[in-house]
């Protein structure tokens, strides 16, 4: 098997710590423990004993994580190493290459490039910017076939910040009903609503055969430690399990010890509102911005998530303009080449406001060169 390349990842692994503005991040400024932990919890931490663990995720976590999803119990849970771990086991263990995969674009490309080097067929449907990132349902229709396994989306959206209305959600279910195909939904910027709707949209609960990823990687800023987690049927879960076994055997268990605090309901909430105030103050300051461009840009306000998807009117091809950005200015953004959509960048909004400011301002250094040009 012949692994295509995770560009978007790449990227941002190659230059984000050499970079003096990253701002390609999709989640908030990270927390330290002291910030989320007291010193009796910190000392608890410390006496820890660093074994193994439950492999599939200790008995506590489990059920801290199962109280999100109403009706479900602990042994619908597998904890595993972030979100992109959940998302690599379900498609290892679900899709076989006569399957057919029908898949939300533009999208986090992990499951896109799994499924395509699995020799599974993807078949994209697209959400539209000129219909504010909603997508025609009527050509996720044409594209389901009595080989469709599985209908993956991303919700809210990686990169357009964008949440499926509650009547499509609807009508993407019964679709897979009729199909008898899975819904697999990766709802990792879920919890930090920006936009004051419902925080957590979430298809649990609506078609038995629905599968959900989420993590604390972005909402919850807590990206290294690593933990994520699958909600399923317990049968499934089980299945998925036996994959983890090869992929890392467990998670780490100090990870899992904070995990469980962080999900406790008075954290959570804590930490979820800190995220949204960090997310609309910067979004604010980067409309106002954008807005002082309006030849250039183009956007459809995210609702949810750490990112803006920009459309620009630029004689530049956008790996080019972020390469640009990055040797010249030191400042990253993701090109949207790595969506598969050229003319668009994705730039983070979760970041610290003065850092981010300060990148925004050398990105418009770049402009104004790029408007004289
Ligand atoms: C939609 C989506 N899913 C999964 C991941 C992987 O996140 P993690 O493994 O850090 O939880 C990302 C990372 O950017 C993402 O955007």
């Amino acid at each position: 098997m012949k692994i295509e390349s995770f560009e978007l990842e790449r990227s941002q692994s190659l230059w984000e710590n050499r970079v003096d503005y990253n701002l390609t991040e999709s989640g908030v400024h990270p927390y330290n423990i002291k910030e989320i932990m007291n010193q009796a919890e910190i000392d608890e931490l410390l006496s820890l004993r660093i074994g193994y663990g439950q492999t599939n995720g200790s008995i506590e976590l489990r059920e801290t994580i199962s109280n999100l999803y109403p009706s479900s119990n602990k042994d619908q849970i597998l904890v595993t190493n972030g979100s992109a771990e959940a998302n690599f086991i379900s498609m290892w263990s679900l899709l076989k290459p006569e399957d057919e995969l029908v898949l939300m674009l533009p999208n986090y490309m992990q499951i896109w490039g799994i499924a395509n080097s699995f020799g599974v067929k993807v078949k994209p449907f697209y959400l539209k910017f000129e219909d504010n990132w909603e997508p025609d349902l009527s050509e996720l229709q044409e594209l389901i076939s009595d080989k469709t396994k599985m209908i993956a989306v991303c919700n809210p959206n990686n990169p357009t910040g964008a949440i499926l209305e509650e009547k499509d959600m609807h009508e993407i279910v019964n679709l897979a009903k009729e199909a008898d195909a899975w819904i697999y939904s990766d709802e990792v910027y879920s919890g930090v609503r920006i936009d004051g709707g419902v925080e957590d949209p979430t298809f649990w609960g609506m078609y038995d055969k629905t599968i959900v990823c989420n993590g604390l990687a972005k909402s919850y800023a807590l990206p290294g430690l690593r933990i994520g987690w699958l909600t399923g049927p317990e049968e499934f879960i089980e299945e998925a399990w036996g994959y983890h076994d090869y992929t890392s055997i467990s998670t780490g268990i100090i990870s899992q010890q904070i995990a469980s605090l962080v999900l406790k309901p008075n954290l959570r909430k804590r930490i979820l509102e800190r995220n949204r105030d960090i997310l609309k103050t910067n979004l604010s300051a980067l409309t106002k911005w954008l807005d002082q461009h309006p030849e250039i840009f183009e956007y459809v306000l995210p609702r949810a998530g750490g990112m803006v998807f920009i459309k620009y009117d630029l004689d530049i091809n956008s790996t080019e303009l972020a390469r640009k950005l990055r040797e010249e200015k030191s400042v990253l953004v993701v090109a949207g080449d790595c969506f598969g959509m050229d003319n668009y960048i994705r730039l983070g909004i979760g970041s610290e406001k003065e850092y981010f400011l300060k990148g925004l301002s050398l990105v418009d250094e770049t402009l104004q060169e790029l408007k004289k040009s």
